[in-house]
Protein backbone atom coordinates (compact mmCIF):
# COMPACT_ATOMS: atom_id res chain seq x y z
CA UNK A 1 0.00 0.00 0.00
CA UNK A 2 1.66 3.13 -0.72
CA UNK A 3 2.16 5.74 2.16
CA UNK A 4 0.87 9.30 1.92
CA UNK A 5 3.19 11.60 2.67
CA UNK A 6 2.14 14.71 5.21
CA UNK A 7 1.93 17.97 3.13
CA UNK A 8 4.71 19.64 3.97
CA UNK A 9 4.21 23.25 2.36
CA UNK A 10 2.73 25.59 5.12
CA UNK A 11 -1.42 25.63 4.82
CA UNK A 12 -0.95 29.37 4.52
CA UNK A 13 0.77 29.23 1.58
CA UNK A 14 -1.16 26.60 0.09
CA UNK A 15 -4.29 28.56 0.96
CA UNK A 16 -2.86 31.70 -1.20
CA UNK A 17 -1.63 29.53 -4.05
CA UNK A 18 -5.37 28.14 -4.04
CA UNK A 19 -6.67 31.38 -3.92
CA UNK A 20 -4.57 32.39 -6.60
CA UNK A 21 -4.78 29.64 -9.39
CA UNK A 22 -8.69 29.66 -8.65
CA UNK A 23 -8.77 33.68 -9.97
CA UNK A 24 -5.83 32.77 -12.40
CA UNK A 25 -6.57 29.28 -14.07
CA UNK A 26 -10.00 28.76 -12.42
CA UNK A 27 -8.36 25.55 -11.18
CA UNK A 28 -10.37 24.77 -7.74
CA UNK A 29 -8.50 23.27 -5.09
CA UNK A 30 -10.37 22.89 -1.68
CA UNK A 31 -8.75 21.81 1.26
CA UNK A 32 -9.60 18.25 0.60
CA UNK A 33 -7.71 18.60 -2.55
CA UNK A 34 -4.49 20.29 -1.41
CA UNK A 35 -2.40 17.03 -1.34
CA UNK A 36 -2.95 16.93 -5.18
CA UNK A 37 -2.20 20.46 -5.75
CA UNK A 38 0.92 19.87 -3.44
CA UNK A 39 2.00 16.63 -5.79
CA UNK A 40 1.14 19.07 -9.14
CA UNK A 41 3.19 22.67 -8.12
CA UNK A 42 5.92 20.43 -6.74
CA UNK A 43 6.50 18.67 -10.21
CA UNK A 44 5.43 22.08 -12.11
CA UNK A 45 8.42 23.64 -10.01
CA UNK A 46 10.96 21.00 -11.29
CA UNK A 47 9.43 21.34 -14.51
CA UNK A 48 10.39 25.17 -14.11
CA UNK A 49 14.07 24.57 -13.13
CA UNK A 50 13.37 25.46 -8.93
CA UNK A 51 14.86 22.48 -6.56
CA UNK A 52 12.05 24.50 -4.20
CA UNK A 53 8.74 24.37 -4.62
CA UNK A 54 8.22 27.53 -1.85
CA UNK A 55 10.36 29.78 -4.26
CA UNK A 56 8.27 28.19 -7.17
CA UNK A 57 5.18 29.08 -5.88
CA UNK A 58 6.80 32.62 -4.37
CA UNK A 59 7.40 33.62 -8.12
CA UNK A 60 4.07 32.62 -9.27
CA UNK A 61 2.45 34.44 -6.67
CA UNK A 62 4.32 37.46 -7.52
CA UNK A 63 2.57 38.71 -11.01
CA UNK A 64 -0.28 37.71 -13.01
CA UNK A 65 0.74 34.67 -14.60
CA UNK A 66 1.94 34.35 -18.17
CA UNK A 67 0.33 32.20 -21.15
CA UNK A 68 3.45 29.84 -20.22
CA UNK A 69 3.18 29.71 -16.90
CA UNK A 70 -0.70 28.71 -16.89
CA UNK A 71 0.21 25.59 -19.78
CA UNK A 72 2.58 24.51 -17.29
CA UNK A 73 0.62 24.87 -14.52
CA UNK A 74 -2.39 23.33 -16.63
CA UNK A 75 -0.24 20.35 -17.07
CA UNK A 76 0.62 18.99 -13.73
CA UNK A 77 -2.86 19.85 -12.30
CA UNK A 78 -5.30 19.20 -14.47
CA UNK A 79 -6.84 15.86 -14.32
CA UNK A 80 -6.69 13.40 -17.50
CA UNK A 81 -9.27 10.66 -16.56
CA UNK A 82 -11.20 9.80 -19.81
CA UNK A 83 -12.39 6.69 -22.00
CA UNK A 84 -13.97 6.31 -24.93
CA UNK A 85 -17.87 6.11 -24.37
CA UNK A 86 -17.56 7.14 -20.97
CA UNK A 87 -20.89 7.69 -19.18
CA UNK A 88 -22.61 6.02 -21.97
CA UNK A 89 -26.15 6.88 -21.13
CA UNK A 90 -25.81 10.25 -22.18
CA UNK A 91 -24.04 9.30 -25.44
CA UNK A 92 -27.15 6.39 -25.64
CA UNK A 93 -29.59 9.46 -25.54
CA UNK A 94 -27.49 11.41 -28.16
CA UNK A 95 -27.35 8.28 -30.70
CA UNK A 96 -30.86 7.21 -30.05
CA UNK A 97 -32.78 10.88 -29.64
CA UNK A 98 -31.21 13.93 -30.36
CA UNK A 99 -28.76 13.50 -32.73
CA UNK A 100 -31.00 12.10 -35.52
CA UNK A 101 -33.93 14.51 -34.68
CA UNK A 102 -31.17 17.15 -35.34
CA UNK A 103 -29.85 15.38 -38.19
CA UNK A 104 -33.27 14.96 -39.59
CA UNK A 105 -33.91 18.59 -39.29
CA UNK A 106 -30.61 20.16 -40.78
CA UNK A 107 -31.42 17.36 -43.66
CA UNK A 108 -33.89 19.71 -45.13
CA UNK A 109 -31.58 22.86 -44.83
CA UNK A 110 -28.06 23.08 -44.85
CA UNK A 111 -26.36 19.75 -43.38
CA UNK A 112 -24.35 21.36 -41.00
CA UNK A 113 -23.93 20.14 -37.32
CA UNK A 114 -21.85 22.27 -34.73
CA UNK A 115 -20.45 20.11 -31.84
CA UNK A 116 -18.04 21.32 -29.25
CA UNK A 117 -16.57 18.95 -26.24
CA UNK A 118 -15.17 21.63 -23.90
CA UNK A 119 -12.12 19.92 -21.52
CA UNK A 120 -11.84 16.89 -23.69
CA UNK A 121 -8.62 15.67 -22.33
CA UNK A 122 -7.00 13.43 -24.77
CA UNK A 123 -9.60 13.02 -27.17
CA UNK A 124 -11.38 10.06 -26.12
CA UNK A 125 -14.65 12.68 -25.85
CA UNK A 126 -14.63 14.13 -28.89
CA UNK A 127 -13.64 10.54 -31.01
CA UNK A 128 -16.66 8.85 -28.82
CA UNK A 129 -18.69 11.99 -30.51
CA UNK A 130 -17.08 11.78 -34.10
CA UNK A 131 -18.30 7.25 -33.86
CA UNK A 132 -21.30 8.48 -33.38
CA UNK A 133 -21.78 10.51 -36.37
CA UNK A 134 -20.32 8.30 -38.62
CA UNK A 135 -22.68 5.37 -37.71
CA UNK A 136 -25.51 7.95 -38.15
CA UNK A 137 -25.17 9.60 -41.24
CA UNK A 138 -24.42 7.13 -44.29
CA UNK A 139 -23.95 10.19 -46.62
CA UNK A 140 -21.18 11.75 -43.68
CA UNK A 141 -19.14 13.27 -46.80
CA UNK A 142 -21.86 15.32 -47.65
CA UNK A 143 -22.36 16.93 -44.48
CA UNK A 144 -20.58 19.94 -43.20
CA UNK A 145 -19.74 18.61 -39.44
CA UNK A 146 -17.89 20.29 -36.76
CA UNK A 147 -16.65 18.36 -34.06
CA UNK A 148 -15.00 21.45 -31.89
CA UNK A 149 -12.68 19.81 -28.67
CA UNK A 150 -10.99 22.29 -26.48
CA UNK A 151 -8.55 21.43 -23.51
CA UNK A 152 -6.42 23.93 -21.20
CA UNK A 153 -3.82 21.09 -21.26
CA UNK A 154 -1.81 21.51 -23.97
CA UNK A 155 0.18 17.69 -23.84
CA UNK A 156 -3.07 16.15 -23.29
CA UNK A 157 -4.32 18.28 -26.60
CA UNK A 158 -1.23 17.03 -28.52
CA UNK A 159 -2.01 12.97 -27.39
CA UNK A 160 -5.24 13.87 -28.44
CA UNK A 161 -4.31 15.02 -32.04
CA UNK A 162 -2.11 11.81 -32.17
CA UNK A 163 -4.95 9.78 -32.06
CA UNK A 164 -2.88 6.37 -30.47
CA UNK A 165 -4.05 5.23 -27.45
CA UNK A 166 -3.28 2.37 -24.67
CA UNK A 167 -5.78 -0.54 -23.34
CA UNK A 168 -6.63 2.26 -20.46
CA UNK A 169 -8.54 3.88 -23.12
CA UNK A 170 -10.94 1.27 -23.48
CA UNK A 171 -11.71 0.54 -19.93
CA UNK A 172 -15.55 0.63 -20.43
CA UNK A 173 -15.80 0.20 -24.04
CA UNK A 174 -17.82 -1.55 -25.85
CA UNK A 175 -15.24 -4.03 -28.11
CA UNK A 176 -16.65 -3.26 -31.05
CA UNK A 177 -15.21 0.43 -31.43
CA UNK A 178 -12.18 -0.95 -30.55
CA UNK A 179 -12.85 -3.38 -33.82
CA UNK A 180 -14.55 -0.59 -36.17
CA UNK A 181 -12.41 1.88 -35.71
CA UNK A 182 -8.44 1.75 -35.04
CA UNK A 183 -6.14 -0.15 -36.27
CA UNK A 184 -3.72 -2.31 -33.76
CA UNK A 185 -0.24 -0.99 -33.76
CA UNK A 186 3.19 -3.50 -33.28
CA UNK A 187 4.08 -1.81 -29.51
CA UNK A 188 0.37 -2.98 -27.94
CA UNK A 189 -1.14 0.77 -28.88
CA UNK A 190 -4.31 1.23 -31.14
CA UNK A 191 -4.53 4.35 -33.72
CA UNK A 192 -7.49 5.54 -34.46
CA UNK A 193 -8.72 5.51 -38.32
CA UNK A 194 -7.30 8.76 -39.88
CA UNK A 195 -11.28 9.73 -41.31
CA UNK A 196 -12.39 10.04 -37.69
CA UNK A 197 -9.54 11.83 -36.86
CA UNK A 198 -9.89 14.20 -39.36
CA UNK A 199 -13.41 15.19 -38.12
CA UNK A 200 -12.22 16.52 -34.79
CA UNK A 201 -10.18 20.02 -34.49
CA UNK A 202 -8.36 19.91 -31.54
CA UNK A 203 -7.52 23.66 -29.67
CA UNK A 204 -6.57 25.19 -26.64
CA UNK A 205 -9.01 26.80 -24.71
CA UNK A 206 -8.73 28.33 -21.15
CA UNK A 207 -12.20 27.67 -19.83
CA UNK A 208 -12.18 29.81 -17.23
CA UNK A 209 -10.42 32.89 -18.99
CA UNK A 210 -10.94 32.77 -22.52
CA UNK A 211 -13.42 34.54 -24.76
CA UNK A 212 -16.59 32.82 -25.91
CA UNK A 213 -18.98 32.39 -27.27
CA UNK A 214 -16.49 34.11 -30.52
CA UNK A 215 -15.71 33.48 -33.81
CA UNK A 216 -12.22 33.96 -33.14
CA UNK A 217 -12.08 30.18 -31.98
CA UNK A 218 -15.08 28.78 -33.12
CA UNK A 219 -17.05 28.91 -30.49
CA UNK A 220 -20.11 30.43 -31.55
CA UNK A 221 -23.32 28.99 -32.76
CA UNK A 222 -23.18 25.13 -31.34
CA UNK A 223 -25.54 22.86 -31.37
CA UNK A 224 -24.17 20.54 -28.70
CA UNK A 225 -21.96 20.96 -25.86
CA UNK A 226 -20.37 18.76 -24.09
CA UNK A 227 -18.83 19.50 -20.63
CA UNK A 228 -18.51 16.62 -18.62
CA UNK A 229 -16.42 15.64 -15.46
CA UNK A 230 -14.66 19.80 -16.11
CA UNK A 231 -17.41 21.88 -14.46
CA UNK A 232 -16.63 19.87 -10.63
CA UNK A 233 -12.87 21.39 -10.72
CA UNK A 234 -14.49 24.66 -10.70
CA UNK A 235 -15.13 26.85 -7.61
CA UNK A 236 -18.74 27.76 -7.99
CA UNK A 237 -18.91 31.26 -8.87
CA UNK A 238 -16.33 30.24 -11.77
CA UNK A 239 -18.67 27.44 -12.75
CA UNK A 240 -21.56 30.16 -13.00
CA UNK A 241 -19.36 32.04 -15.08
CA UNK A 242 -18.60 29.18 -17.74
CA UNK A 243 -21.79 28.13 -17.82
CA UNK A 244 -23.71 30.62 -18.63
CA UNK A 245 -21.11 31.51 -21.51
CA UNK A 246 -21.78 27.89 -22.63
CA UNK A 247 -25.45 28.98 -22.95
CA UNK A 248 -24.51 31.72 -24.73
CA UNK A 249 -22.35 29.38 -27.22
CA UNK A 250 -25.65 27.84 -28.20
CA UNK A 251 -27.91 27.88 -30.73
CA UNK A 252 -32.02 28.19 -29.34
CA UNK A 253 -32.73 24.60 -28.92
CA UNK A 254 -29.09 23.84 -28.60
CA UNK A 255 -27.54 20.88 -25.88
CA UNK A 256 -25.72 21.12 -23.24
CA UNK A 257 -24.44 17.30 -21.95
CA UNK A 258 -22.38 17.59 -18.12
CA UNK A 259 -21.78 14.25 -16.39
CA UNK A 260 -24.23 13.18 -14.22
CA UNK A 261 -22.22 14.28 -11.31
CA UNK A 262 -22.40 17.68 -11.69
CA UNK A 263 -26.63 18.36 -12.62
CA UNK A 264 -27.47 21.53 -10.17
CA UNK A 265 -30.74 22.72 -10.52
CA UNK A 266 -29.26 26.05 -9.66
CA UNK A 267 -26.31 26.47 -11.88
CA UNK A 268 -27.81 25.17 -14.73
CA UNK A 269 -31.19 27.70 -13.73
CA UNK A 270 -31.08 29.11 -17.00
CA UNK A 271 -31.80 25.99 -19.39
CA UNK A 272 -34.44 23.70 -20.02
CA UNK A 273 -33.90 20.57 -17.84
CA UNK A 274 -35.31 17.78 -19.97
CA UNK A 275 -34.88 14.54 -18.23
CA UNK A 276 -34.45 11.59 -19.74
CA UNK A 277 -34.51 7.94 -18.52
CA UNK A 278 -31.25 7.82 -16.24
CA UNK A 279 -29.64 11.04 -17.55
CA UNK A 280 -30.44 14.63 -17.17
CA UNK A 281 -29.28 17.30 -20.60
CA UNK A 282 -29.79 20.95 -20.55
CA UNK A 283 -31.22 22.98 -23.38
CA UNK A 284 -31.02 26.48 -24.27
CA UNK A 285 -34.48 27.50 -25.07
CA UNK A 286 -35.29 30.84 -26.72
CA UNK A 287 -37.82 32.27 -23.74
CA UNK A 288 -36.17 30.20 -21.08
CA UNK A 289 -35.04 32.32 -18.08
CA UNK A 290 -36.40 30.65 -15.36
CA UNK A 291 -35.80 26.85 -14.30
CA UNK A 292 -37.94 25.16 -15.98
CA UNK A 293 -37.84 21.55 -15.70
CA UNK A 294 -38.98 19.41 -18.43
CA UNK A 295 -39.28 15.61 -17.32
CA UNK A 296 -39.83 13.13 -19.97
CA UNK A 297 -41.45 9.70 -18.66
CA UNK A 298 -39.09 6.95 -17.69
CA UNK A 299 -40.37 4.87 -21.12
CA UNK A 300 -37.47 2.44 -22.59
CA UNK A 301 -36.22 2.84 -25.78
CA UNK A 302 -38.05 0.87 -27.83
CA UNK A 303 -41.24 2.46 -27.13
CA UNK A 304 -40.22 5.46 -29.02
CA UNK A 305 -39.92 8.82 -28.13
CA UNK A 306 -40.79 9.80 -24.78
CA UNK A 307 -42.91 11.82 -23.51
CA UNK A 308 -42.20 15.51 -21.82
CA UNK A 309 -44.44 16.65 -19.33
CA UNK A 310 -43.41 20.32 -20.79
CA UNK A 311 -41.78 19.12 -23.93
CA UNK A 312 -39.70 21.33 -25.23
CA UNK A 313 -40.09 22.19 -28.72
CA UNK A 314 -37.83 20.45 -31.48
CA UNK A 315 -34.84 21.98 -32.15
CA UNK A 316 -35.13 25.26 -34.74
CA UNK A 317 -33.17 23.89 -38.21
CA UNK A 318 -31.06 26.92 -37.76
CA UNK A 319 -28.69 27.14 -40.68
CA UNK A 320 -25.53 26.52 -39.02
CA UNK A 321 -21.66 26.67 -40.46
CA UNK A 322 -18.90 24.54 -39.31
CA UNK A 323 -15.02 25.60 -39.11
CA UNK A 324 -12.57 23.66 -40.21
CA UNK A 325 -9.89 23.39 -37.60
CA UNK A 326 -8.20 26.40 -38.68
CA UNK A 327 -10.78 28.59 -39.38
CA UNK A 328 -11.82 29.48 -36.30
CA UNK A 329 -9.28 32.55 -37.07
CA UNK A 330 -11.55 34.23 -39.21
CA UNK A 331 -12.75 36.25 -36.41
CA UNK A 332 -14.69 39.17 -36.71
CA UNK A 333 -15.99 40.89 -33.66
CA UNK A 334 -17.24 44.00 -35.14
CA UNK A 335 -18.65 45.20 -31.85
CA UNK A 336 -16.11 44.98 -28.42
CA UNK A 337 -13.20 46.44 -29.85
CA UNK A 338 -12.17 47.83 -26.52
CA UNK A 339 -14.17 45.86 -23.87
CA UNK A 340 -13.55 42.63 -24.79
CA UNK A 341 -14.96 40.19 -23.00
CA UNK A 342 -16.55 41.75 -20.31
CA UNK A 343 -17.86 44.23 -22.65
CA UNK A 344 -19.19 41.00 -24.33
CA UNK A 345 -20.65 39.70 -21.33
CA UNK A 346 -22.43 42.78 -20.27
CA UNK A 347 -24.48 42.83 -23.66
CA UNK A 348 -26.49 39.44 -23.96
CA UNK A 349 -27.16 38.21 -27.39
CA UNK A 350 -30.33 37.58 -26.30
CA UNK A 351 -31.23 41.20 -26.16
CA UNK A 352 -29.12 42.41 -29.04
CA UNK A 353 -31.29 40.43 -31.23
CA UNK A 354 -34.55 43.04 -30.29
CA UNK A 355 -32.77 45.99 -30.51
CA UNK A 356 -33.96 48.01 -33.71
CA UNK A 357 -30.73 51.02 -33.19
CA UNK A 358 -28.31 48.13 -34.14
CA UNK A 359 -26.72 49.05 -37.56
CA UNK A 360 -26.39 46.35 -40.50
CA UNK A 361 -23.26 45.14 -39.46
CA UNK A 362 -24.18 44.51 -35.53
CA UNK A 363 -27.41 42.63 -37.19
CA UNK A 364 -25.09 40.71 -39.33
CA UNK A 365 -22.39 40.10 -36.56
CA UNK A 366 -25.71 38.87 -34.22
CA UNK A 367 -26.77 36.75 -36.90
CA UNK A 368 -23.45 35.16 -37.82
CA UNK A 369 -22.92 34.61 -33.80
CA UNK A 370 -26.29 32.51 -33.70
CA UNK A 371 -25.46 30.68 -37.10
CA UNK A 372 -28.04 32.03 -38.96
CA UNK A 373 -26.11 32.01 -41.89
CA UNK A 374 -28.01 33.50 -44.56
CA UNK A 375 -29.64 36.13 -42.42
CA UNK A 376 -25.84 37.46 -41.53
CA UNK A 377 -24.97 37.52 -45.35
CA UNK A 378 -28.11 39.84 -46.31
CA UNK A 379 -26.67 42.30 -43.23
CA UNK A 380 -23.25 42.32 -44.20
CA UNK A 381 -24.01 43.01 -47.62
CA UNK A 382 -26.45 46.06 -46.52
CA UNK A 383 -23.28 46.81 -44.58
CA UNK A 384 -20.93 46.82 -47.51
CA UNK A 385 -23.19 48.61 -49.96
CA UNK A 386 -23.50 51.66 -47.13
CA UNK A 387 -19.72 51.77 -46.77
CA UNK A 388 -17.65 49.91 -49.26
CA UNK A 389 -14.54 51.18 -47.65
CA UNK A 390 -14.41 49.60 -44.25
CA UNK A 391 -12.10 46.39 -43.99
CA UNK A 392 -14.06 45.26 -41.17
CA UNK A 393 -17.32 44.31 -43.70
CA UNK A 394 -14.80 41.97 -45.64
CA UNK A 395 -13.84 40.56 -42.91
CA UNK A 396 -16.63 39.43 -41.23
CA UNK A 397 -18.03 38.89 -45.47
CA UNK A 398 -14.83 36.43 -45.18
CA UNK A 399 -15.72 34.68 -41.47
CA UNK A 400 -19.81 34.17 -43.46
CA UNK A 401 -18.79 32.92 -46.18
CA UNK A 402 -16.19 30.53 -44.65
CA UNK A 403 -18.87 28.93 -42.45
CA UNK A 404 -21.07 28.96 -45.65
CA UNK A 405 -18.28 26.26 -47.01
CA UNK A 406 -17.21 28.90 -49.46
CA UNK A 407 -13.49 29.10 -48.76
CA UNK A 408 -12.29 30.72 -52.06
CA UNK A 409 -15.00 33.84 -51.38
CA UNK A 410 -13.75 34.03 -47.71
CA UNK A 411 -9.93 34.42 -49.51
CA UNK A 412 -11.33 36.96 -51.76
CA UNK A 413 -12.90 38.91 -49.23
CA UNK A 414 -9.66 38.43 -46.69
CA UNK A 415 -7.60 40.03 -49.71
CA UNK A 416 -10.17 42.79 -49.97
CA UNK A 417 -9.77 44.06 -46.11
CA UNK A 418 -5.97 43.78 -46.45
CA UNK A 419 -6.47 45.65 -49.77
CA UNK A 420 -8.47 48.84 -47.26
CA UNK A 421 -5.95 48.06 -44.58
CA UNK A 422 -2.78 46.37 -44.90
CA UNK A 423 -1.93 46.59 -41.13
CA UNK A 424 -5.04 44.06 -40.33
CA UNK A 425 -3.63 41.44 -38.45
CA UNK A 426 -6.29 39.02 -37.94
CA UNK A 427 -6.88 38.96 -41.36
CA UNK A 428 -3.22 38.12 -42.77
CA UNK A 429 -3.73 34.98 -39.95
CA UNK A 430 -7.35 34.26 -41.04
CA UNK A 431 -5.91 34.26 -44.43
CA UNK A 432 -3.13 32.22 -43.41
CA UNK A 433 -5.12 29.46 -42.06
CA UNK A 434 -7.52 29.54 -44.76
CA UNK A 435 -4.66 28.72 -46.94
CA UNK A 436 -3.10 25.84 -44.16
CA UNK A 437 -6.73 24.23 -44.38
CA UNK A 438 -5.97 24.15 -48.05
CA UNK A 439 -2.71 22.55 -47.96
CA UNK A 440 -0.59 25.75 -48.96
CA UNK A 441 1.57 25.74 -46.58
CA UNK A 442 4.42 28.25 -47.71
CA UNK A 443 1.65 30.74 -48.09
CA UNK A 444 0.39 30.16 -45.21
CA UNK A 445 3.74 31.17 -43.43
CA UNK A 446 3.77 34.08 -45.37
CA UNK A 447 0.60 35.42 -43.95
CA UNK A 448 1.47 34.12 -40.60
CA UNK A 449 4.64 36.09 -40.94
CA UNK A 450 3.30 39.12 -41.78
CA UNK A 451 0.70 39.00 -39.02
CA UNK A 452 3.99 38.19 -37.06
CA UNK A 453 5.37 40.87 -37.85
CA UNK A 454 2.71 43.51 -37.13
CA UNK A 455 1.87 41.97 -33.76
CA UNK A 456 5.49 42.26 -32.66
CA UNK A 457 5.13 45.77 -33.58
CA UNK A 458 2.96 46.77 -30.75
CA UNK A 459 2.34 46.21 -26.84
CA UNK A 460 1.43 42.26 -25.72
CA UNK A 461 -1.67 43.45 -24.02
CA UNK A 462 -2.88 45.67 -26.86
CA UNK A 463 -6.57 44.84 -27.76
CA UNK A 464 -6.92 44.06 -31.78
CA UNK A 465 -9.77 45.57 -33.07
CA UNK A 466 -12.31 42.94 -34.55
CA UNK A 467 -11.57 40.45 -32.41
CA UNK A 468 -13.55 39.03 -28.98
CA UNK A 469 -11.07 41.30 -26.68
CA UNK A 470 -8.34 39.11 -27.81
CA UNK A 471 -4.71 40.44 -27.61
CA UNK A 472 -1.82 41.25 -29.59
CA UNK A 473 0.09 38.78 -27.34
CA UNK A 474 -2.06 36.26 -27.49
CA UNK A 475 -2.34 36.41 -30.99
CA UNK A 476 1.22 36.01 -30.95
CA UNK A 477 1.14 33.04 -28.72
CA UNK A 478 -1.80 31.37 -31.15
CA UNK A 479 -0.14 31.84 -33.82
CA UNK A 480 3.26 29.87 -32.69
CA UNK A 481 1.41 27.27 -31.64
CA UNK A 482 -0.18 26.59 -35.09
CA UNK A 483 3.27 27.24 -36.71
CA UNK A 484 4.57 24.62 -34.02
CA UNK A 485 2.00 22.05 -35.06
CA UNK A 486 2.14 22.33 -38.97
CA UNK A 487 4.20 20.29 -41.08
CA UNK A 488 7.21 20.80 -42.96
CA UNK A 489 6.61 22.28 -46.65
CA UNK A 490 9.55 21.12 -48.19
CA UNK A 491 7.68 19.28 -50.83
CA UNK A 492 5.55 21.96 -51.48
CA UNK A 493 6.13 23.43 -54.77
CA UNK A 494 6.66 27.09 -54.38
CA UNK A 495 3.58 29.17 -53.56
C1 LIG B 1 -11.56 14.66 -16.02
S1 LIG B 1 -11.20 15.34 -17.57
C2 LIG B 1 -12.72 15.10 -18.43
C3 LIG B 1 -12.55 14.67 -19.86
C4 LIG B 1 -13.83 14.37 -20.61
N1 LIG B 1 -14.66 15.55 -20.71
C5 LIG B 1 -14.59 13.26 -19.96
O1 LIG B 1 -15.62 13.50 -19.31
O2 LIG B 1 -14.17 12.11 -20.09
C6 LIG B 1 -11.20 17.08 -17.19
C7 LIG B 1 -10.57 17.91 -18.30
O3 LIG B 1 -10.85 19.28 -18.07
C8 LIG B 1 -9.73 20.04 -18.44
N2 LIG B 1 -9.79 21.35 -17.77
C9 LIG B 1 -9.64 21.65 -16.47
N3 LIG B 1 -9.72 22.97 -16.27
C10 LIG B 1 -9.95 23.53 -17.50
C11 LIG B 1 -10.11 24.86 -17.95
N4 LIG B 1 -10.06 25.91 -17.11
N5 LIG B 1 -10.31 25.06 -19.26
C12 LIG B 1 -10.36 24.03 -20.13
N6 LIG B 1 -10.20 22.75 -19.76
C13 LIG B 1 -10.00 22.49 -18.45
C14 LIG B 1 -8.57 19.17 -17.96
O4 LIG B 1 -7.35 19.52 -18.58
C15 LIG B 1 -9.06 17.78 -18.32
O5 LIG B 1 -8.64 17.40 -19.60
Amino acid sequence: MAIELPIALPDSLLSRLADFLASQVGLHFPRERWRDLERGIAAASRESGYAQAEAYIHWLLAAPLTQTQIESLACQLTVGETYFFRERRSLEILEQQILPELLRARAQTEKHVRIWSAGCCSGEEPYSIAMLLDRLIPDVEKWNLTILATDINPRFLRKAAQGVYGEWSFRDTPAWIRERYFAGREDGSYEIQPRIRRMVSFSYLNLADDAYPSLVNNTNAMDLILCRNVLMYFAQARATMVIDKLRRSLVDGGWLITSPAETSTVLFSAFTAVEFPGAILYRRMAASGLSTVAVRRQSPWYQGEAAAVHAPAPAAPAETGAFSVVRSALAPDMLHQAGGEQARQAEDADSRKHDDRETPLRKARTCADEGRLAEALEWCEKAIAADKLNPAHYYLLAAIEQERGQSEKAEHSLGRALYLEPDFALAHFALGNLCLSAGRRREAQRHFGNALTLLRACPANTLLPESDGLSAGRLLEIIASVQASMPRAHKEPAA
